[in-house]
């Protein structure tokens, strides 16, 4: 029996969003949990759902991991010091000296914030009192949070809309193109170069590594801070312990967050070199120049430790560098007939499946009407069907609907991995071969104009 407590749904529509919840019951997803546990998630009317999305990169250990909740249970026990501003928290350095031997190259301290956002913030705050500069450029496609600074860095309309006017001085290059940053880089009016080094949202683009050596060297040769948003990429999501290191990266800052406490608590770093730090904490009446009330707080501090501890100690990216590797081979090979699936790619266990317009005729016209409706429909009914069908939770990208992301826990076992592939055959070859998929979307649709 679903749990509905229209009670505490009418108060969430009334006082927190109401359009979210109108959009999880027109996908009906709108479902109640009551227990999560490593890729697991539980409803209250007794289903058991895969999560194939990790809350966008955030449970890397897998949901309410026992170490993580030990921590998070012993901080509080222990009555420790919170929030005092007047003091140096221990866990903060230790945990500030594991990231940094972890990461290697120049970065030597951190900043701790609170979201992915805030790191953003920090970095453009960071290169310009480094270097002096008021430019900020960023690639296309890219997304890097919806703070006003962060939102400056994104070129899609749809985040930006209605929110102007964002920060002056910024500018975009196109993902992979070396001669059109060299160009804007030439001028010299950058302080930074904010780049995913896998563009997540932009629907799992994996760039040449000859594009981002080339960038670095571009960044250095122009005096440019060369800045790697490993949000989604960090915490060994691709193997390694940042994507950087796939491609022998040193840059000068790098932002984390999402996995880095665990999925439990918000928390967020950026790395940076010990010359950055300095030239911004440079006095001792500028040593709080810089921070916010919840930055370096106990639980997260505890919480990023112990998910270091599970990360090691479950060797988590050598896991998800080897599983995302089978998964990746078996959704090519599964998948490869599909005149409507496009690519399958991505590192470790961040993959996307790319989908694309039929070509086939009955297909090909339902596919453009769903279209011409909006370009998320597609996307959501495929959502939806893993969803209802198959017990599976995912979704697509946040700036390219035709991309389903597929991101596991890292934790996830042989058996889950097999009943996604089985799960997302299914579905595809529903779309292909049988007109339900189709008419079910043309129900999505109508519901979509009747709201
Ligand atoms: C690559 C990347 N950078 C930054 C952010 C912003 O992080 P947050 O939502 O924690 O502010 C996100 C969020 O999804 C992200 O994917």
């Amino acid at each position: 029996m679903k749990r509905f407590d229209p009670m505490l749904e009418s108060l969430y529509a009334r006082h927190v969003n109401a359009q979210w919840v109108r959009v999880l019951e027109l996908l009906q997803m709108n479902e109640t949990y009551v227990r999560c546990e490593g890729a697991e998630l539980f409803t209250a009317d007794g289903r058991r759902i895969l999560d194939f999305l990790s809350g966008y990169c955030v449970h890397n250990v897998g949901h309410n991991h026992p170490r993580v909740v030990e921590a998070l249970k012993d901080e509080l026990d222990r009555c420790g010091p919170a929030m005092l501003q007047s003091h140096a928290p221990e866990t903060a350095g230790e945990l500030a000296g594991r990231l940094c031997s972890k990461a290697g190259g120049r970065l030597t301290n951190v900043y701790f914030g609170s979201s992915g956002s805030e790191g953003i913030e920090t970095v453009i705050k960071f290169a310009r009192a480094h270097t002096g500069r008021a430019g900020i450029l960023h690639a296309a496609g890219s997304f890097h949070g919806l703070t006003c600074g962060a939102l400056s860095l994104m070129g899609s309309s749809f985040w930006r809309e209605g929110f102007g006017p964002l920060l002056p001085d910024t500018a975009q290059v196109s993902f992979g193109d070396v001669d059109a940053l060299a160009a804007h880089l030439s001028s010299r009016r950058f302080g930074a170069f904010v780049i995913e080094p896998i563009q997540a949202e932009s629907g799992i683009s994996v760039p040449d590594p000859r594009y981002l050596e080339a960038a670095q060297a571009l960044c250095r040769r122009y005096g440019t801070l060369f800045v790697l948003d490993e949000v989604q990429t960090g915490m060994n999501r691709t193997g390694p312990f940042l994507a950087a290191h796939h491609f022998g990266l040193e840059p000068d800052m790098v932002v984390l967050a999402k996995a880095l406490s665990g999925g439990l608590v918000p928390s967020g770093a950026v790395l940076l070199s010990n010359e950055i730090h300095d030239s911004v904490y440079n006095s001792l009446s500028r040593a709080f120049v810089h921070t916010s009330t919840y930055s370096e707080n106990g639980l997260a501090m505890r919480a990023g430790l112990a998910t270091l501890d599970v990360l090691e100690d479950e060797k988590l990216g050598e896991r998800a560098a080897a599983v995302g590797k089978y998964l990746c081979r078996s959704l090519r090979e599964r998948l490869s007939g599909y005149e409507m699936v496009r690519e399958v790619r991505g590192l470790g266990l961040l993959l996307g499946i790319e989908f694309q317009a039929p070509r086939q005729f009955w297909r090909r016209a339902s596919f453009d009407a769903l279209d011409r409706i909006h370009s998320g429909v597609f996307g959501q009914m495929l959502v939806m069907c893993l969803f209802r069908q198959e017990d599976i939770l995912t979704q697509v990208c946040g700036n390219n609907l035709r991309v389903l992301k597929v991101a596991p826990p890292l934790v996830v076992t042989e058996g889950q991995v097999e009943q996604f592939i089985g799960a997302i055959c299914r579905v595809v070859e529903q779309m292909h071969s049988s007109m339900a998929f189709w008419t079910e979307a043309l129900g999505l649709v109508s519901r979509l104009a009747n709201v």
